[in-house]
């Protein structure tokens, strides 16, 4: 990262969080790079597993299918009622993408900016996972990440997954996408607020701070955190958030007839992977992603575009 954007953002967010997420990343790719093969659960240590399902797939007759699948995206509609709602939200609607995953297929990346210019929406929300690889470049993201946000017609927010650097926060804002990095933002209408925060990624880096991330926020206020991860749900619950939004589950991707996961990475019951949940008084909702990860298939599991829409109920 250029030296004026570390300063920049290590004025914005502290240096310890800064000091962690970088230092934890080249930790990360030391880690992965060094031991090739040891370390069988990451994506870039997959690649006899790639080969592998791909092999499988291409047996049983499911390949084509299956790729074909990845650029099939749903739009799927989740009502959420909010007691308390101001009423200038009433019908507010929120664009929720995830796990993009955006050097993984360009098909899927052209599939994905062809559906979003007929949505209607008034804010954009990105729950992380922009990149396929864990490391090393990652000029296909920014490139293919300006033609999503060249997609897009309101205000953009995101935060970071496990699959991302910080590196992505000075290109995403550059493109007018903000980036929440255990920070809040507010949206006025009327003379009335909501309040949006986002959490970095709590699943490998568990860099989030969740006290950080409300400290802003009034105690009255309808508060929705962005989180990659479902995985913080009890404590988010507790600190008021009235709505979760979060992905990197993709849902399973490859998933038995009927839907059903084999796998859904996150430490998290099965309810939290995949739609619309509810843990004590917070709502949340679990995106299945835009994207594919590790091989770019998807069975009985199609790729999402999420639109919320919030009301007072
Ligand atoms: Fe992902």
């Amino acid at each position: 990262m250029h030296p004026d954007d570390i300063a920049t953002l290590t004025a914005r967010i502290g240096r310890t969080h800064l000091r962690q997420r970088l230092g934890l990343e080249t930790d990360h790719e030391v880690f992965v790079l060094n031991r090739p093969g040891a370390h069988f659960f990451y994506p870039e240590n997959w690649y006899s597993v790639h080969g592998f399902i791909r092999h499988a797939l291409r047996l049983s007759g499911l390949l084509a299918r299956a790729q074909h699948n990845a650029t099939l995206l749903q739009v799927r509609h989740n009502r959420v009622a909010l007691p308390g709602l101001p009423a200038a939200f009433e019908g507010f609607r929120i664009l929720h993408l995830s796990d993009l995953h955006l050097d993984m297929e360009p098909r899927n990346v052209a599939a994905l900016c062809a559906r979003l210019p007929a949505l209607d929406y008034d804010l954009c929300v990105f729950t992380g996972d922009y990149r396929a690889k864990t490391f090393g470049p990652y000029d296909r993201v920014l490139n293919a990440m300006s033609k999503v946000r060249q997609s897009l017609k309101a205000p953009a927010l995101a935060v970071l997954g496990n699959h991302d650097t910080l590196a992505f926060v000075p290109a995403f804002e550059s493109m007018g996408i903000r980036c929440l990095l255990n920070e809040s933002e507010s949206i006025e209408r009327q003379g009335e607020r909501i309040y949006l925060a986002g959490v970095d990624d709590a699943h490998y880096y568990q860099v989030h701070n969740l006290d950080k991330a409300a400290a802003e926020i009034p105690e009255a206020a309808v508060a929705i955190l962005l989180s990659h991860t479902p995985e913080i749900y009890r404590h988010a619950a507790h600190c008021g958030f009235d709505l979760m939004l979060c992905g990197h589950t993709h849902g399973g991707q490859i998933c038995l007839p009927g839907g059903f996961p084999l796998t859904w990475d996150a430490h998290c019951p099965r309810r939290l992977a995949a739609g619309a949940w509810r843990h004590g008084a917070m709502l949340g909702y679990t995106s299945v992603g835009a994207g594919t990860s590790v091989v770019n298939a998807r069975l009985n599991c199609p790729p999402e575009i999420t639109v919320h829409t919030l009301t007072a109920g």
